[in-house]
């Protein structure tokens, strides 16, 4: 007998500090997904404010400092990321691309895993982050799902989001369903 499909475990990192940012609330958002609506799949946001700017002057005699080996730590134990970039001047976020080159050094914590994109900012809804991010993965060996792709324009009228960052918008709730729907399948199809 065919055995059930297990739980998946996604790290979901936000590109943004801010504390109402708009893709916070798309992590926030498609927590509730999961849990509502999405079998098989357990999303942790982990918080990256607290990782300090990477020297390697800090790591001692091998040792990461211990936020540093805690966020570590998570992402070897997830099985795919998600990832929500804001686009600052074309391209993905400092704090990301931060906590990307700790997780980044040996061991690679992000190497042969599934990972999704999905972005809230103006005009283009931050597509560009998305290609620098997914540059960036070629080198990690992340696998990032290509289709579909999530957009998301935070200020064209109606409101998406409240005063506190949070996702209001139906379709763009539909949209990010589908981005879970689509990152636990591709995961589950990369550890046969
Ligand atoms: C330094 C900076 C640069 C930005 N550059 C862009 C940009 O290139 N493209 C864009 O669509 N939005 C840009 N924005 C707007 C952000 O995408 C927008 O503020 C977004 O809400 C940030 O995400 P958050 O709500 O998750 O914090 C920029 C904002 C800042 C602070």
């Amino acid at each position: 007998m065919a055995s059930a499909n297990p739980v998946i475990k996604v790290v979901a990192i936000s590109g943004s500090l801010r504390k109402a940012s708009f893709n916070s609330g798309l992590i926030r958002s498609a927590i509730e997904l999961s849990k509502e609506s999405v079998n098989g799949m357990q999303i942790e946001q982990i918080d990256i404010s607290q990782l300090p700017l990477l020297s390697t002057d800090l790591i001692v005699n091998g040792t990461y400092p211990p936020v540093v080996e805690a966020f570590r730590q998570k992402l070897l134990k997830a099985d795919s990321f998600l990832f929500a970039s804001p686009e600052f001047n074309y391209s993905l976020t400092a704090p990301l691309k931060n906590a990307i080159d700790w997780a980044s050094l040996a061991p690679n914590c992000w190497g042969d895993k599934a990972a999704a994109v999905v972005s809230a900012a103006g005009s283009f809804g931050g597509g560009r982050s998305h290609y620098h991010l997914r540059q960036i993965g070629v080198y990690l060996d992340l696998h990032f799902i290509n289709k579909p792709e999530f957009f998301l324009n935070a200020f064209q009228p109606p409101a998406k989001f409240d005063d506190d960052g949070n996702l209001v918008d139906a379709e763009a709730k539909q949209r990010l369903k589908e981005i879970l729907v689509a990152l636990r399948d591709f995961t589950l199809r990369l550890q046969k």
